[in-house]
Protein backbone atom coordinates (compact mmCIF):
# COMPACT_ATOMS: atom_id res chain seq x y z
CA UNK A 1 0.00 0.00 0.00
CA UNK A 2 1.35 3.59 0.50
CA UNK A 3 0.01 6.97 -0.42
CA UNK A 4 0.19 8.71 -3.87
CA UNK A 5 1.28 11.96 -4.20
CA UNK A 6 -0.15 14.35 -6.72
CA UNK A 7 2.71 17.28 -7.63
CA UNK A 8 1.28 20.35 -9.43
CA UNK A 9 4.45 21.90 -11.38
CA UNK A 10 1.96 23.56 -14.02
CA UNK A 11 2.68 27.39 -13.28
CA UNK A 12 4.83 29.67 -14.94
CA UNK A 13 6.67 31.00 -12.09
CA UNK A 14 6.47 34.44 -13.07
CA UNK A 15 8.01 35.75 -9.99
CA UNK A 16 10.63 33.95 -9.75
CA UNK A 17 12.00 35.40 -12.90
CA UNK A 18 14.43 33.54 -15.34
CA UNK A 19 14.21 31.67 -18.76
CA UNK A 20 13.48 28.04 -17.37
CA UNK A 21 9.73 27.58 -15.30
CA UNK A 22 11.04 28.19 -11.92
CA UNK A 23 10.80 24.21 -11.35
CA UNK A 24 13.33 23.06 -13.98
CA UNK A 25 15.33 25.96 -12.62
CA UNK A 26 18.61 23.89 -11.35
CA UNK A 27 19.45 23.87 -7.92
CA UNK A 28 22.86 21.88 -6.75
CA UNK A 29 22.83 21.00 -10.93
CA UNK A 30 19.82 19.30 -10.53
CA UNK A 31 16.50 20.80 -11.75
CA UNK A 32 14.16 21.96 -8.66
CA UNK A 33 11.52 19.61 -9.48
CA UNK A 34 14.05 16.61 -9.52
CA UNK A 35 14.69 17.21 -5.70
CA UNK A 36 11.39 17.66 -5.24
CA UNK A 37 10.22 14.33 -6.42
CA UNK A 38 12.89 12.45 -5.37
CA UNK A 39 12.27 13.91 -1.91
CA UNK A 40 8.27 12.24 -2.11
CA UNK A 41 9.43 8.68 -4.03
CA UNK A 42 12.29 8.04 -1.41
CA UNK A 43 9.82 7.44 1.35
CA UNK A 44 8.92 4.81 2.02
CA UNK A 45 5.26 5.36 2.53
CA UNK A 46 4.88 6.89 -0.68
CA UNK A 47 3.36 4.66 -3.47
CA UNK A 48 3.52 6.44 -6.58
CA UNK A 49 3.98 10.06 -8.18
CA UNK A 50 1.42 12.18 -10.38
CA UNK A 51 3.12 14.77 -12.28
CA UNK A 52 0.95 17.77 -13.46
CA UNK A 53 2.30 19.72 -16.20
CA UNK A 54 1.88 22.60 -18.25
CA UNK A 55 0.23 21.60 -21.56
CA UNK A 56 3.20 23.25 -23.89
CA UNK A 57 5.76 22.23 -21.04
CA UNK A 58 9.24 20.94 -23.31
CA UNK A 59 11.43 20.93 -20.25
CA UNK A 60 9.82 17.39 -18.45
CA UNK A 61 12.61 14.48 -18.87
CA UNK A 62 9.81 12.01 -19.23
CA UNK A 63 10.48 10.23 -16.04
CA UNK A 64 8.32 6.57 -15.90
CA UNK A 65 9.44 5.78 -12.38
CA UNK A 66 12.08 7.37 -9.53
CA UNK A 67 12.92 6.11 -6.93
CA UNK A 68 11.80 2.62 -7.99
CA UNK A 69 8.17 4.30 -7.94
CA UNK A 70 5.80 5.15 -10.59
CA UNK A 71 5.44 8.20 -12.46
CA UNK A 72 2.41 9.56 -14.03
CA UNK A 73 2.02 12.86 -15.62
CA UNK A 74 -1.32 15.07 -16.24
CA UNK A 75 -1.74 18.56 -17.78
CA UNK A 76 -2.64 21.23 -15.81
CA UNK A 77 -4.89 24.43 -16.22
CA UNK A 78 -5.12 28.27 -15.60
CA UNK A 79 -5.19 27.83 -11.51
CA UNK A 80 -3.66 25.74 -9.33
CA UNK A 81 -6.87 23.98 -8.44
CA UNK A 82 -7.53 22.77 -12.41
CA UNK A 83 -3.75 21.54 -12.20
CA UNK A 84 -4.94 19.29 -8.77
CA UNK A 85 -8.39 18.43 -10.08
CA UNK A 86 -6.24 17.08 -13.24
CA UNK A 87 -3.59 15.26 -11.40
CA UNK A 88 -6.67 13.65 -8.89
CA UNK A 89 -8.05 12.27 -12.19
CA UNK A 90 -4.90 10.39 -13.37
CA UNK A 91 -4.45 8.39 -10.03
CA UNK A 92 -4.59 5.02 -10.43
CA UNK A 93 -7.80 3.21 -9.59
CA UNK A 94 -8.49 3.03 -5.79
CA UNK A 95 -7.08 -0.49 -3.52
CA UNK A 96 -7.46 -1.12 -0.31
CA UNK A 97 -5.66 1.71 1.91
CA UNK A 98 -5.32 4.27 -0.63
CA UNK A 99 -8.52 6.50 -0.52
CA UNK A 100 -5.62 9.50 0.78
CA UNK A 101 -3.64 11.38 -1.80
CA UNK A 102 -0.92 14.00 -0.87
CA UNK A 103 -0.70 16.91 -2.85
CA UNK A 104 3.01 18.75 -3.11
CA UNK A 105 3.99 22.03 -4.36
CA UNK A 106 7.10 21.37 -7.21
CA UNK A 107 8.42 24.52 -6.13
CA UNK A 108 9.11 23.11 -2.43
CA UNK A 109 12.52 21.44 -3.11
CA UNK A 110 13.49 20.74 0.38
CA UNK A 111 10.99 18.56 2.03
CA UNK A 112 12.29 16.47 4.74
CA UNK A 113 11.18 12.95 5.40
CA UNK A 114 10.87 13.85 9.15
CA UNK A 115 8.04 16.32 8.20
CA UNK A 116 6.47 13.99 6.03
CA UNK A 117 6.50 11.16 8.63
CA UNK A 118 4.57 13.93 11.16
CA UNK A 119 1.92 14.56 8.38
CA UNK A 120 1.48 10.76 7.46
CA UNK A 121 1.01 9.75 11.68
CA UNK A 122 -1.46 12.76 11.56
CA UNK A 123 -4.00 10.41 11.31
CA UNK A 124 -6.60 13.06 10.79
CA UNK A 125 -9.90 11.21 9.05
CA UNK A 126 -10.65 15.10 7.63
CA UNK A 127 -6.87 15.94 6.66
CA UNK A 128 -4.05 17.54 7.88
CA UNK A 129 -1.55 20.02 6.28
CA UNK A 130 1.99 20.91 7.16
CA UNK A 131 1.95 24.82 8.41
CA UNK A 132 4.39 26.87 10.35
CA UNK A 133 3.56 29.30 12.92
CA UNK A 134 4.45 32.87 12.31
CA UNK A 135 7.21 34.21 13.93
CA UNK A 136 6.78 37.68 13.04
CA UNK A 137 4.79 40.90 14.36
CA UNK A 138 1.68 40.80 12.18
CA UNK A 139 0.58 44.77 10.80
CA UNK A 140 -2.61 45.11 9.18
CA UNK A 141 -1.99 48.62 7.10
CA UNK A 142 -4.61 51.22 6.61
CA UNK A 143 -5.46 52.64 3.29
CA UNK A 144 -2.53 55.36 3.56
CA UNK A 145 0.40 52.21 4.60
CA UNK A 146 0.25 52.91 7.77
CA UNK A 147 -0.35 50.40 11.20
CA UNK A 148 -4.00 50.43 11.24
CA UNK A 149 -3.63 47.37 13.85
CA UNK A 150 -1.26 44.79 15.52
CA UNK A 151 -2.66 41.70 14.20
CA UNK A 152 -2.30 38.98 17.29
CA UNK A 153 -0.21 36.60 15.95
CA UNK A 154 -1.43 33.45 18.60
CA UNK A 155 -2.72 30.97 16.36
CA UNK A 156 -1.68 31.82 12.68
CA UNK A 157 0.13 29.57 11.05
CA UNK A 158 1.85 29.34 7.42
CA UNK A 159 0.19 26.81 5.67
CA UNK A 160 2.75 24.53 3.19
CA UNK A 161 2.36 21.39 1.68
CA UNK A 162 2.38 18.59 1.69
CA UNK A 163 -1.57 18.37 2.26
CA UNK A 164 -3.24 14.79 2.78
CA UNK A 165 -6.77 14.25 2.13
CA UNK A 166 -9.56 11.79 1.74
CA UNK A 167 -9.05 11.62 -2.67
CA UNK A 168 -12.77 11.97 -3.31
CA UNK A 169 -13.89 14.37 -0.58
CA UNK A 170 -11.07 16.58 -1.96
CA UNK A 171 -11.70 16.14 -5.69
CA UNK A 172 -15.61 16.96 -4.51
CA UNK A 173 -14.23 20.22 -2.48
CA UNK A 174 -12.00 21.47 -5.41
CA UNK A 175 -14.94 21.11 -8.04
CA UNK A 176 -17.65 23.00 -5.60
CA UNK A 177 -15.07 25.83 -5.07
CA UNK A 178 -14.48 26.54 -9.05
CA UNK A 179 -18.05 26.12 -9.42
CA UNK A 180 -18.99 28.63 -6.72
CA UNK A 181 -15.97 30.50 -8.66
CA UNK A 182 -13.88 30.93 -5.39
CA UNK A 183 -10.36 30.33 -6.25
CA UNK A 184 -8.90 28.27 -3.35
CA UNK A 185 -4.79 28.84 -2.83
CA UNK A 186 -4.49 24.81 -1.32
CA UNK A 187 -6.39 22.29 -1.26
CA UNK A 188 -6.97 23.05 2.72
CA UNK A 189 -8.99 26.02 1.99
CA UNK A 190 -11.23 23.76 -0.44
CA UNK A 191 -11.75 21.69 2.12
CA UNK A 192 -12.61 24.01 4.70
CA UNK A 193 -15.37 25.46 2.33
CA UNK A 194 -16.93 22.12 2.14
CA UNK A 195 -16.93 21.99 5.81
CA UNK A 196 -14.23 20.13 7.13
CA UNK A 197 -11.95 20.68 9.54
CA UNK A 198 -8.11 19.73 8.70
CA UNK A 199 -5.46 18.93 10.92
CA UNK A 200 -2.35 21.99 11.51
CA UNK A 201 0.79 19.45 11.59
CA UNK A 202 3.99 21.59 12.54
CA UNK A 203 6.43 21.35 9.88
CA UNK A 204 9.91 22.81 9.37
CA UNK A 205 10.69 26.32 8.36
CA UNK A 206 12.95 24.86 5.93
CA UNK A 207 10.58 23.36 3.19
CA UNK A 208 10.51 27.31 1.86
CA UNK A 209 8.03 27.50 -1.17
CA UNK A 210 11.13 29.21 -3.85
CA UNK A 211 8.75 32.04 -5.51
CA UNK A 212 11.48 34.87 -5.77
CA UNK A 213 14.90 35.31 -7.11
CA UNK A 214 16.37 35.14 -3.76
CA UNK A 215 15.07 32.29 -2.31
CA UNK A 216 17.00 29.78 -4.97
CA UNK A 217 20.20 30.59 -3.00
CA UNK A 218 18.37 29.52 0.34
CA UNK A 219 17.13 26.36 -1.39
CA UNK A 220 20.42 25.27 -2.44
CA UNK A 221 22.10 26.23 1.37
CA UNK A 222 19.08 24.25 2.92
CA UNK A 223 19.39 21.23 0.53
CA UNK A 224 23.44 21.03 0.88
CA UNK A 225 23.09 21.27 4.86
CA UNK A 226 20.14 18.55 4.60
CA UNK A 227 22.39 16.30 2.56
CA UNK A 228 24.81 16.46 5.45
N1 LIG B 1 0.79 25.46 -10.18
C1 LIG B 1 0.12 24.60 -11.07
N2 LIG B 1 -0.84 25.10 -11.91
C2 LIG B 1 -1.15 26.40 -11.88
C3 LIG B 1 -0.50 27.28 -10.98
C4 LIG B 1 0.47 26.78 -10.14
O1 LIG B 1 0.41 23.41 -11.10
N3 LIG B 1 -2.08 26.86 -12.73
C5 LIG B 1 1.83 24.91 -9.29
C6 LIG B 1 3.19 25.56 -9.50
O2 LIG B 1 3.89 24.92 -10.58
C7 LIG B 1 3.85 25.36 -8.16
C8 LIG B 1 2.69 25.31 -7.17
O3 LIG B 1 1.50 25.18 -7.95
O4 LIG B 1 4.56 24.14 -8.06
C9 LIG B 1 2.65 26.54 -6.28
O5 LIG B 1 2.35 27.69 -7.07
P1 LIG B 1 3.29 28.98 -7.17
O6 LIG B 1 4.39 28.91 -6.18
O7 LIG B 1 2.41 30.17 -7.20
O8 LIG B 1 3.98 28.76 -8.60
P2 LIG B 1 3.74 29.56 -9.94
O9 LIG B 1 2.27 29.81 -10.11
O10 LIG B 1 4.44 28.82 -11.01
O11 LIG B 1 4.53 30.92 -9.65
P3 LIG B 1 3.99 32.41 -9.90
O12 LIG B 1 2.72 32.51 -9.11
O13 LIG B 1 5.10 33.27 -9.40
O14 LIG B 1 3.78 32.54 -11.39
MG1 LIG C 1 1.19 31.04 -8.72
Amino acid sequence: SGVWAVVPAAGRGARAGGELPKQYQPLLGRPMIEHTLRALAAHPRIAGLVVVLAANDVHWPGWRELEGKPVRTAIGGAERADSVLAGLDALPGKIAGTDFVLVHDAARPCLSHRDLDALLDGEAPQGALLAVPLADTLKRADADGRVGATVPRAGLWRASTPQCFPRDALAQALRAAKAAGVTVTDEAMAMERAGFRPALIEGAADNIKVTTPRDFALAEFLLARRAL
